[in-house]
């Protein structure tokens, strides 16, 4: 969809005798990739990031098992649920985002383009809607 907030980013996939998905910086992610963390078994019914990034983009693989993804920019929100290895959700700097649904089977894989800094977070909505504003 046109101006869609959803971005995907397919990644390369092999069935051999496994299944097998890759990615390089700059090639199959479009950004220089500093930092790797995975999410799995979340406390049921809660749902997670409910945060935005002043510099942070991130690619978010769901692994195994499923995601609803809620992103916003401050103008409009859309969702999509994640439940392929291969398809990565491109989440810009100063996108709101939020994790729901996530079940003991779900297994997030995040690439980021920066190292952790608690000061790059944006975890109150009320100033992210500020900061987009004053933009
Ligand atoms: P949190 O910010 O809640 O993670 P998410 O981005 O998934 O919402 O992080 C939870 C804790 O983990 C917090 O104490 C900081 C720590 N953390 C790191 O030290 N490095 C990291 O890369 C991440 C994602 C979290």
């Amino acid at each position: 969809m046109k101006n869609s907030l959803i971005k995907f980013i397919e990644i390369p996939k092999i069935y051999d005798d496994c299944f097998l998905c890759f990615a390089e910086n700059n090639k199959h992610v479009p950004f220089m990739i500093k930092r790797v963390y995975y999410v799995s078994l979340p406390t049921a019914g809660l749902p997670r990031g409910k945060h935005a990034h002043l510099q942070n983009k991130q690619v978010l693989f769901c692994i195994q098992g499923k995601v609803r993804m809620v992103v916003d920019n401050g103008s409009k929100r859309e969702e999509v649920v994640l439940d392929k290895p291969e398809v990565g959700l491109l989440l810009d700097k100063m996108i709101w985002h939020e994790m729901h649904d996530m079940d003991e089977k779900t297994i997030l894989l995040v690439l980021a383009s920066e190292f952790y800094d608690e000061k790059d977070y944006i975890r109150d909505y009320k100033e992210f809607l500020q900061i987009i504003k004053a933009e």
